[in-house]
């Protein structure tokens, strides 16, 4: 889809269909709608009269022109309430309308700058969010759909109706490398195990860094082995592909120094090993290295942004499977900080991958730690799959993430890390043990993981909840939501910026 700026008035735009927008409790279209209800007759002023257009948030109204405008349809769409409107409103509401108009058979679009000047909603903050809305939410996985229906549809040319080209344009380039980065990580996700495997995934990020010019290395099980990596060998043993440890980088400024490290979940499958899961839903598992996906599809975004900043992402990519080989509840391993642990659920693997991965980069010296991870079913049912779990050893570190996460509109809430939760990992044969009681699982699980990182500042987010959708919403479409890519970016621009 090309995305675009103009000048022109959208009353002269020649377009499949043009949207304008309508508030709660207004009694009268306002701005473009106004333009366009007039030359349409009163049309949108009557809907309103008649409370068929009530301006709720993502309504939508669909009106022909016939004839009256070049554009051949317009949609009212609602924004709600003007005190309530919000950036991320904003992005829901403009993903609606443009997957309602795909449906349609619409292919071109032209829109008012939404929200723009409302709640001291910024013109390019409005636009960046459409641009992000429009992308999200039209995003399709359709690659194994071998019957190429030509009815399905697509949106071909979004334009966005501004006074200022220049800063429109602006917008729209960032809110593109923001959606296309978390499209990235949910095509990772999306793919299915039998693709997405340890050794596609490293090749993946190999194809991604050449594009951006990024730096890549893969370490394979015999580095692995050198630098005593024993949780994800351990994970990796059962399974027939080769584990990969993967490393991006994005330099933003001279010096070989890492100011912020990404570590994300690489287990491109997750049977739980011996300790196997039950059948239901077990295809989902699929997705368990979200974390990692959002980690790699992160740095995209930063090597098109630029920010002075050094930020490395480090994968343990990996299957969780049961075989002969695999390990078995009660063997101890001992990880790459050293510490042994006695792996009593094989199902609990993510910690253990990341017990490595996070001890690299402690050992790396890395300045600050941002851990991603699909790590606990717990921390679904606690949260839901609304907000993603948020835990840390550095409480201001976490406001920023929290702060990034709200403007992405991917939101996160902390849990806390009392020490009392630290006893239920405790081990009568290791220094640790894989899993706590049946209760605070998400917790002691971020406890486990808190043993690797020294004492670099760090965030845990446990996305097991908001890592996939199922339905459509909004601008995230049923499956992978890329979560937390745009907050990570966001995250990163703000160290910048002070
Ligand atoms: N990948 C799962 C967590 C998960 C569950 C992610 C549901 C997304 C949706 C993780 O590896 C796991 O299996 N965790 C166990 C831990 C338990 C054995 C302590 C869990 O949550 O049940
Ligand atoms: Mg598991
Ligand atoms: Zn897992």
């Amino acid at each position: 889809m090309e995305i675009k700026a103009t000048t022109d008035n959208i009353t002269g735009i020649k377009t499949g269909a043009i949207i304008v927008n309508h508030f709660e409790g207004v009694k009268q279209p306002e701005g473009a709608a106004a333009d366009i209800d007039k030359i349409l007759g009163g049309a949108i002023s009557n809907l309103i009269k008649q409370k068929d257009i009530k301006g709720k948030i993502n309504e939508i109204t669909l009106l022909h022109s016939m004839g009256k405008l070049p554009a051949s349809k317009v949609v009212v769409l609602g924004l709600g309430n003007k005190k309530e409107l919000t950036i991320n409103k904003v992005r829901g509401a403009i993903a609606e309308a443009c997957r309602y108009l795909r449906g349609k058979g619409v292919s071109s679009i032209a829109s008012v700058i939404a929200g723009e000047g409302i709640n001291k909603i910024k013109t390019e903050d409005a636009v960046q969010a459409m641009t992000e809305g429009a992308m999200l939410g039209l995003y399709t996985f359709r690659r194994y759909i071998t019957k190429k229906e030509n009815n399905f549809g697509e949106i071909k040319e979004l334009t966005i109706v501004g006074k200022e080209k220049k800063q429109v344009e602006k917008a729209i380039a960032r809110g593109k490398i923001m959606a296309e980065a978390a499209n990235y990580a949910r095509d990772m996700v999306n793919e299915p195990g039998n693709f997405m495997t340890p050794t596609q995934m490293a090749n993946t990020t190999r194809q991604l860094a050449k594009k951006y010019g990024l730096k890549v290395e893969i370490l394979d099980r015999a580095k692995m082995k050198e630098l005593g990596m024993g949780g994800l060998l351990g994970v990796s043993q059962g399974s027939q592909q080769p584990p990969k440890f993967i490393i991006l980088t994005y330099k933003g400024r001279e010096s070989s120094e890492i100011d912020l490290a990404l570590v994300g979940k690489g287990i491109t499958f997750d049977s739980g090993g011996i300790s196997i899961k039950p059948s239901e839903n077990m295809a989902d598992m699929k997705g368990d290295m979200a974390g990692g996906a959002a980690a790699l599809a992160t740095l995209t975004a930063l090597a098109q942004l630029k920010p002075k900043i050094n930020v490395t992402a480090f994968v343990p990519a990996t299957e969780n499977l049961p075989s002969g080989t695999a390990m078995k509840p009660g063997d101890i391993i001992s990880a790459m900080n050293g510490k042994t642990i006695e792996v009593l659920n094989t199902d609990a693997e993510g910690r253990l991958i990341l017990a490595d991965a996070l001890s690299y980069a402690a050992k790396r010296k890395a300045k600050a730690i941002i851990d991603v991870a699909t790590l606990t079913g717990a921390c679904q049912i606690a949260l839901g799959k609304i907000c993603s779990g948020a835990f840390t050893n550095n409480q201001i570190m976490l406001d920023k993430v929290v702060a990034a996460a709200n403007d992405a509109g991917e939101s996160a809430w902390q849990l806390p890390m009392f020490e009392e939760y630290r006893e239920f990992i405790k081990s009568d044969v290791a220094d640790i043990k894989n899993i706590g009681n049946r209760y605070g699982g998400a917790i002691t699980a971020a406890k486990f993981l808190e043993e690797f990182v020294d004492k670099t500042p760090w965030v845990h987010l446990d996305i097991a909840g908001t890592a996939d959708t199922d339905k459509d919403k909004g601008y995230l479409v049923k499956g992978a939501t890329g979560v937390p890519v745009r907050t990570l970016v966001n995250f990163v621009l703000a160290q910048v910026k002070k």
